[in-house]
């Protein structure tokens, strides 16, 4: 028996006890006549002593040669501590060591195996093996193992099954690029990974299954972000004879049991905004509702004198910045020139102070009068002691850039609490989206996604304003899942390709499957996928994916500690029939 115990469990009521632990060596304080040593594994760190006077010599040796995580194996007696640590599970006792194994030596970590590391984050990612026992990233896979266990038990238990679906496919499109697999015994020919189960959980609605979830690895080759992964893990879910309403209230009974059972956090009815609403009062399809700061509109109250900056915009829109009047001609600048860096790209920003006595003074006060202003406070919701920030421009840009701006402050102001937690259903979402790289209508959910009842004939007429039944579930201004009704027969599939620019040959040969299928009894379904990463990242406080993946990526889709990428070797790149159509 390697342990009778571990090292974060051992307290008052063990003195006296014979114990065995083993675990790494976090700290040795070597006092000459006495020896500490920190052990420490998964579960905690108890404290080993080893003193001249009670402990035999070979082994008091032993101990002064321990390195930091060096893997050692104890016998001993639990001791009453002499200086107890109340900040410790295991402070009051400590280990009277009779037994010291070496179990493995170790190199000296490239940096400290503490909370707070001195490592920088390349060097973490490296020695990930190494990262991991720290207590943060160690808590936050456990964290995680927790949410999914939940997950797993909630959706059983409401009667879903997990099916497992192939990882070497034909791509689906989910709007990002494949990572393709060349296959050997069909040289010139590629599978793609899945960028998600998504034609397969519709066959399996096909197949009868009813209610299908699956914690499943997804594949995108797109660029990354501190939310975004290649490869992720989703909570893919797919109903059967069931309407909208259903899936939300499914979904929604499982956020709402995780929110309670892994946060404590009791939330009735999630509230839901239109695409549209989202777009106009936050300027984002995902917004942050912990918050107000909502968009107030300000065309009518602005477009009147001769501030032709105003004039000549599509959309003025301000926010109030609660108590923002605090803030100093300087700080105030600072934003200007933030909002104006190319990653936000806004022309300038008017603002306007309202002072506590209840005037106005406004960056372009030589066009606009006190009664004016009084209409811009009206308008965006503000009060005396708040700053009103204003942006103009092209509606879609200038939305885009005021809601950068409103995150912004929201983070600098401390706003964005991360124990506070405000889900939001946002729903019909338009069903294309107009590229312009391509100039070509794409589908904004997938291809498979269906229109609103009665909209399908408004896309010979003006596509871009035909709303979908695709929803997304948004948790403190972060897309945690997205889903929706599907198209389920072959006729409007067909038409819905047609739309999105496919030849008859082309989505034949990309979707024929799901088409017959289609012609095979396919009941109605809908359903709906969560970011498991984002999810459990945000559960936990954060927004950054990383810490809770075990081996992430950085962010150029490297994974430096093994290496990867790589090149293979010629022989490989022969057998895959890869090294001649290279070459060729
Ligand atoms: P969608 O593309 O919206 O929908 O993806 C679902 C959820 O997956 C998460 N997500 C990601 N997380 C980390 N890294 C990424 N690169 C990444 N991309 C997406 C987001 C997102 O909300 N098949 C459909 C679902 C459906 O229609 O049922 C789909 O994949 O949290």
């Amino acid at each position: 028996m390697y342990r009778s115990h571990n090292c974060g469990e051992l307290n008052a009521s063990h003195i006296n006890s014979e114990v065995t632990l083993a675990g790494w060596v976090q700290k040795v304080r070597d006092k000459g006549f006495m020896v500490w040593v920190d052990l420490r594994d998964r579960y905690g760190i108890t404290q080993l002593i080893f003193d001249e006077e009670r402990t035999p010599k070979n082994i008091m040796e032993q101990a002064q040669k321990l390195g930091r995580e060096f893997v050692v194996q104890v016998k001993g007696t639990v001791i009453e501590r002499a200086s107890k640590n109340p900040n410790m599970a295991t402070g009051d006792i400590e280990i009277l060591v009779s037994e010291l194994t070496l179990l493995n030596g170790a190199k000296l970590p490239p940096f400290t195996i503490e909370d707070d590391t001195d490592g920088g984050e390349e060097l973490r990612m490296k020695y990930r093996y190494l990262d991991i026992r720290r207590n943060p990233v160690k808590n936050s896979l456990i964290f995680r193992h927790k949410v999914t266990q939940e997950v797993r038990n909630y959706l059983s238990k409401e009667g879903f099954i997990e099916v497992e679906t192939p990882y070497l496919i034909k791509s689906t499109p989910e709007g990002a690029r494949d990572f393709v697999v060349p296959s050997r015994m069909n040289p010139g020919q590629f599978y793609a990974l899945p960028q998600s189960p998504q034609t397969f959980k519709q066959l399996l609605m096909v197949g009868g299954m009813d209610k299908y979830f699956q914690i499943v690895k997804c594949f995108r080759d797109e660029d990354l972000r501190a939310d975004r992964q290649p490869e992720f893990t989703q909570i893919d879910c797919e109903m059967a004879f069931v309407e909208q309403e259903d899936i939300l209230n499914a979904f929604e009974g499982l956020t709402r049991h995780l929110l309670k059972e892994v946060n404590g956090v009791e939330i009735d009815q999630f509230p839901r905004m239109l695409y549209d609403d989202a777009m106009r009062l936050y300027g984002n399809d995902k917004p942050d509702i912990r918050f107000g700061m909502q968009f107030g509109e300000l065309n009518d109250v602005t477009q009147h004198k001769e501030f032709q900056v105003f004039n000549a915009a599509e959309l003025v829109v301000g926010i109030a910045v609660p108590s923002g009047n605090a803030f100093t001609r300087k700080e105030i600048d600072k934003l200007i020139a933030w909002v104006k860096r190319p990653q936000i790209g806004a022309m300038g920003m008017v603002y306007c102070r309202y002072n506590e006595d209840g005037s106005f003074k406004s960056s372009v006060d030589k066009f606009y009068d006190q009664e004016d202003l009084a209409k811009w406070a009206e308008v965006t919701g503000a009060k005396p002691g708040d700053l009103i920030c204003i942006l103009s421009g092209d509606t879609h840009k200038v939305r885009t850039q005021l809601s950068a701006l409103r995150m912004e402050l929201a983070e600098q102001l401390g706003l964005r609490k991360p124990d506070e937690f405000a889900p939001l259903w946002v729903m019909d979402f338009p069903l294309l989206e107009w590229d312009e790289d391509t100039e070509r209508y794409h589908a904004m959910h997938h291809p498979f996604t269906s229109p609103k009842p009665g909209q399908l004939e408004l896309l010979e007429t003006d596509p871009g304003a035909v709303k979908a039944n695709a929803y997304d579930l948004v948790l403190n201004g972060n897309e945690i899942g997205g889903g929706s009704i599907r198209i389920h027969d072959k006729k409007t599939q067909s038409l819905m390709f047609d739309y999105l620019g496919f030849t008859p040959e082309e989505a034949k040969a990309q979707f024929g499957f799901l088409m017959n299928a289609f012609e095979y009894g396919a009941p109605p379904h809908g359903g709906l996928a969560f970011g498991l990463d984002r999810l459990v990242a945000i559960l936990g406080g954060q927004e950054t994916i990383r810490d809770f993946i075990a081996f992430p990526k950085n962010n150029s889709g490297r994974d430096v500690m093994i290496d990867a990428p790589a090149a293979v070797d010629d022989a490989q790149l022969d057998e895959l029939s890869l090294k001649l159509n290279l070459n060729s």
